[in-house]
């Protein structure tokens, strides 16, 4: 049967990580159609990264939003409601999810139990999880019920490092479903990398290669928490001025929000500015001194780029990254920010990063194809 195969993605990491399959369908003439569940809306949290990785507007377009971040069942429900209204009608043969988002969680369920409905015997999309089985072990996370429900019900799991294959082995998913691919975040960097190398970011932002430190924050756990959102502010600001160190911040929504909720001031060593777009915030990312953030994506791209990393949570499902020797996980409490933060930069930049060759995305689909 001649494949048509539904890419869902609804956030800025998801509309990154898919861009080389996309781009790959679309050179090989691979029949497919993308679907945008509205999950992020603002430009430059979407629009921005279609343009600067030159992919197609989404063919459909959900428009989903949460109407408060913590209405986490309606938001996931809401998107069910459309996602399955949408393969009902255009009848995919496979519909691919990317990462851990309330997107990749509605499009797994949906695909998931429409392919139970005896009624539709003729039209039984397989699902497919691309950077499937990542861990945090930590429940208290969205993403991690997430993912962890996304491996459960996915035909074919597109797992990036041998690491990860392993998760999904211990909790029982079956070894022919599961095939490492390297994470598509690779080729993706790989697409833009001479872009990045010409573009005059730091010249706009004012900023010295190697002088700064980036910082990035929005998880759930630690910006909708008033203490856990100071407390990090107040470690990264100890640090900037012990080091004489200067911080640029690039804002999510999310934690601009929690800001203004919290009455919480930035402090005087951290320069916050607009989410910046790909090419700017990897040229920022690329020549930092060091990089401290709760973001997953931001965790691999640093270990890629060789720059160290302090991640300001209390665990990471790329655990990869701490191996090589790339990242510390210093939690929320100022005195573990400091401390991580001060052996990172006295670290030799020399590891090897784990997350393949840049061929992902051009993996994923051949198994989508040969399976
Ligand atoms: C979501 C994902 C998270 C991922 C992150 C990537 C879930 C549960 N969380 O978190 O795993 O790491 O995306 O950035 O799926 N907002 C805007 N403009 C936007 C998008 C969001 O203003 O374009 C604001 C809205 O107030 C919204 C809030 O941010 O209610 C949170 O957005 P949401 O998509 O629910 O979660 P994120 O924190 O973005
Ligand atoms: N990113 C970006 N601009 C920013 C911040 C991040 O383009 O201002 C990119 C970054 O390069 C990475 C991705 O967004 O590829 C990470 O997304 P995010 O941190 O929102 O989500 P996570 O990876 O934690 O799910």
């Amino acid at each position: 049967m001649e494949k048509r195969i539904a890419i869902v993605f609804g956030t800025r990491p998801e509309i990154i990580k898919f861009s080389s399959i996309i781009k790959h369908c679309r050179e090989q003439g691979i029949g497919f159609f993308t679907v945008h569940t509205g999950q992020h809306y603002s430009r430059e949290m979407g629009k921005i990264f279609f343009e600067q990785l030159g992919l197609p507007e989404p063919d459909f377009r959900l428009s989903v939003k949460s109407s408060a971040p913590f209405m986490q069942g309606e938001h996931t429900g809401k998107m069910m409601q459309e996602i399955e209204k949408l393969l009902l009608r255009e009848k995919p043969t496979d519909v691919l999810v990317e990462g851990d988002t309330n997107t990749v969680l509605a499009g797994a369920l949906v695909t998931a139990k429409i392919a139970t409905v005896k009624q539709l015997v003729s039209f039984r999309p397989r699902l497919g999880h691309v950077e499937a089985c990542l861990r945090s072990y930590d429940r208290s996370m969205p993403e991690e019920t997430n993912r962890v429900i996304a491996d459960h019900v996915s035909d074919l799991l597109f797992a990036p490092t041998e690491q990860a294959r392993e998760n999904g082995l211990k909790e029982s998913i079956a070894k022919e479903k599961i095939f490492v691919t390297g994470n598509t975040i690779v080729d993706a960097l790989q697409m833009v990398e001479k872009r990045v190398q010409s573009g005059n970011a730091l010249e706009e932002l004012k900023l010295r290669s190697g002088r700064y430190a980036l910082l990035t924050l929005h998880r759930q756990e630690n910006v909708d928490v008033r203490e856990r959102l100071h407390s990090i502010l107040k470690g990264v600001s100890e640090f900037s001025r012990k080091h004489g160190i200067k911080v640029v911040w690039p804002v999510h929504p999310r934690t601009k929000k929690m800001l203004g909720k919290f009455s919480i001031a930035i402090p005087k060593e951290v320069r916050a500015v607009k989410p910046l777009g790909f090419l700017e915030f990897l040229q920022v990312e690329k020549n930092a001194a060091i990089v401290l953030t709760d973001s997953g994506g931001v965790q691999e791209e640093s270990c890629i780029f060789r720059v160290p990393c302090v991640t300001l949570r209390e665990n990471t499902e790329r655990p990869e990254t701490v191996q090589v020797g790339a990242n510390i996980v210093a939690g929320w409490k100022p005195e573990g920010i400091a401390e991580a933060a001060e052996k990172m930069l006295s670290r030799k930049r020399k590891w090897q990063q784990p997350f393949g060759n840049g061929k992902a995305g051009k993996k994923i689909i051949d198994i989508v194809l040969r399976e």
